[in-house]
């Protein structure tokens, strides 16, 4: 009886533990209420870390105060689309359709790291080392140079398993101590593998390895022609900080290109598809303040 007795009263004091939690939360969440009420009608707030400040005021104050390091891409007119880079040691998907440009903007991305003191290495599981070169040189970018000054590393590794191709991207990392990284593609693991399931574990498993690899990385996945999937298997998306999509629209009587940003962390990125180009020399050029679908057609 007495343990019965004892019981009831524990019960009891969690019981009013959690109701005062409770009462604390609500009050919490009518103090954010009033706060957000504020925000729509562009007062100062009236209480709390932010008391007297406006909310532009409050915006500069968080988006000076959240530390991240944005890398930028190099590519022109990209950065502006996601508030002037990727965040540092994010893991980003660039996927599209074939002939998108995927590579070529991979390429670029690491060649700007590359002249700006940022060391980066191309696993290029799809293309010969010679033919990925040449595709850099065609855009006159100096990638012997960088290459010899150890800034580049184009890496080739043999298509044996899946094991090895991990061993080979971190002593490749190692080699140059790269900051930026770029799979070319991720969507070939599913040769080393039958089963479904062990395609996505590694998928998965990659997708680990490279984020505690602590490179910026640049992680090309194919989509079939007409698809609307975001990757080959469906989970790369998943593992991924961000998501990039490049596309070949038909418009009209002609093709576009063109670019989104489906999800990136941290970032207050646009939603819109913007046109893209690709020049030679230069590579590819962005342009923000144009959108692919706009109301006027
Ligand atoms: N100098 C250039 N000017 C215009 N377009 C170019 C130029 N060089 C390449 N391209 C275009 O870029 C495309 C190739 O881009 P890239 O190799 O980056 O595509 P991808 O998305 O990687 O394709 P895949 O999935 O087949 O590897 C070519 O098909 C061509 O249309
Ligand atoms: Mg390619």
């Amino acid at each position: 009886m007495a343990e019965e007795i004892q019981l009831k009263f524990h019960e009891d004091a969690e019981k009013k533990k959690l109701h005062e939690q409770l009462e604390e939360h609500h009050k919490k969440l009518e103090g954010i209420k009033k706060d957000a009420e504020l925000l729509f009608r562009n007062e100062t707030f009236r209480s709390g870390e932010f008391q007297g400040l406006t909310k532009r005021e409050v915006e500069i104050k968080v988006s000076s105060e959240t530390d991240v390091i944005r890398v930028h891409t190099g590519i022109e007119g990209f950065d502006e689309l996601i508030e002037g880079g990727i965040p540092e040691k994010s893991v980003v998907l660039l996927t599209g359709m074939t002939g998108t440009g995927k590579s070529i903007f991979a390429m670029e991305f690491l060649i700007d790291g590359a002249l700006h003191n940022e060391p980066g290495v191309y696993i290029s599981l799809q293309e010969s080392l010679e033919e990925t070169m040449n595709q850099m040189r065609f855009f006159g970018w100096p990638v012997d140079k960088l290459a010899e000054e150890g800034k580049l590393l184009i890496v080739q590794p043999e298509l044996y398993n899946f094991d090895g191709l991990l061993t080979t991207i971190e002593d490749s990392i190692d080699r140059v101590g790269a900051k930026r990284l770029v799979i070319d593609s991720i969507s070939i693991i599913g040769m080393y593998f039958e089963e479904p399931f062990k395609i996505r574990k590694s998928l998965l498993d990659l997708g680990q390895m490279l984020k505690k690899l602590g490179c910026t990385t640049l992680a090309i996945s194919e989509v079939g022609e007409g698809e609307v999937e975001l990757s080959a298997y469906g989970v790369e998306e998943y593992v991924s900080d961000g998501v990039v999509v490049l596309y070949y629209i038909k418009k009209g009587g002609m093709f576009l290109r063109a670019v989104t940003i489906r999800k990136l962390r941290s970032t207050r990125h646009s939603t819109k598809i913007h046109p893209i180009e690709i020049k030679r020399p230069g590579g590819i050029v962005v342009y923000p303040s144009e959108e692919v679908f706009s109301e006027a057609g």
